[in-house]
């Protein structure tokens, strides 16, 4: 594997052996020094041209973990306020010698150009409504840990899917690993077609509820919607948010998911967010060891061998900054 662009072209080989990397690298997170040397001397680049909160810091520390070096670019204070073009900045990086580059951007595809433009291994940490890979595989990882094997859970997707990579990321990632998914939301929320996804869709989140193992919440993406696609928030809070109601009607062990950042009191009411169902923190946390498995997998592998390289104890931190 040399890139990591989307889920769609993922089978469950690929996301078992993450999944597998990435409980190794949970119990590295867990030591009193959570670093390992696995990718000294290497350079992974931050390359974000969309906010970012969660995913950015998150490669960070995963590639600090692994003893990587990186670079953070963003946006403002950088050459593309004087019009420098993406292929002209991943040039310009790679120029200065990276092995990784992960790429932001509010344009769906960037990232598989900029894989067409340079040699380094590319990352997609998001790319428009069209995919966000390291969001789904540490949805995969934190429901895996929840409910053991994926296969045959049924996963309810809720809200607003047609602008939602995260959506997209998560549909053909639950799929490969023998999930059902049901995509719940209004029509006008919906993209304007689903066919070809492995899904069913519903229009009620009422009538989804009893049946479901998993509901994971999509955050009303207010800054990509242009139309008026939903007559309030208010109106939509009360047709399609988990309130406190309709999270009594799931079972004891659902799991309540959202990949963050929240509306509090839109898609989900504050007390759920805090329910113990709620698995919210464990996906951020689960996201650090996910990237270093992602990293690993793309700039480790063929240097050692998996098991030798997590297995190595913790180092003293002279020796990991030497
Ligand atoms: C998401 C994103 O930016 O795609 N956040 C994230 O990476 N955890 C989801 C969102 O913005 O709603």
């Amino acid at each position: 594997m040399k890139h990591l662009l989307d889920t769609a072209s993922l089978d469950r080989d690929d996301i078992d052996e993450l999944m597998e990397l990435t409980d190794a690298f949970v119990e590295v997170s867990q030591r009193p020094i959570p670093k390992v040397p696995t990718l000294r001397g290497r350079t992974v680049a931050l390359l974000f041209y969309e906010d970012s909160t969660r995913t950015r810091l998150s490669f960070e520390t995963a590639a600090k973990r692994l003893s990587a070096d990186t670079m953070t670019f963003g946006v403002s204070g950088s050459s593309v306020t004087k019009g420098e073009s993406l292929r002209d900045t991943a040039l310009t990086i790679e120029a200065m010698g990276v092995d990784a580059v992960v790429v932001r951007h509010r344009s769906s595809g960037a990232p598989h150009r900029v894989a067409s433009w340079i040699d380094a291994s590319v990352i997609n940490g998001g790319d428009g409504w069209h995919d966000h890979p390291t969001q789904g595989l540490l949805d995969c990882y934190t429901l895996r840990a929840r409910l053991g094997s994926l296969t045959g859970r049924r996963i309810a997707i809720v809200g607003d899917v047609k602008h939602s990579r995260v959506a997209r990321a998560d549909v053909w990632a639950f799929a490969a690993l023998g999930a059902e998914v049901v995509l719940v939301a209004p029509p006008t929320l919906l993209p304007p077609s689903v066919e070809g996804w492995p899904v069913t869709v519903a229009h009620h989140l009422d009538d989804v509820l009893g049946s479901v193992d998993v509901v994971a919440l999509l955050r009303m993406q207010r800054e990509r919607t242009t139309e008026a696609l939903i007559p309030s928030l208010r109106e939509y809070t009360a047709r399609y948010g988990l309130t406190v109601a309709r999270a009594r009607r799931l079972g004891e062990n659902a799991v309540i998911m959202h990949p963050g950042p929240m509306n509090r009191g839109v898609e989900i009411a504050p007390e759920v967010a805090d329910d113990p169902r709620a698995v919210i923190v464990d996906q951020v946390r689960n996201g650090v060891a996910l990237r270093m498995a992602v990293l690993f997998r793309l700039l480790g592998a063929e240097a050692r061998s998996a098991p030798a390289v997590v297995d190595l104890p913790a180092e003293p931190a002279e020796a990991v900054r030497a």
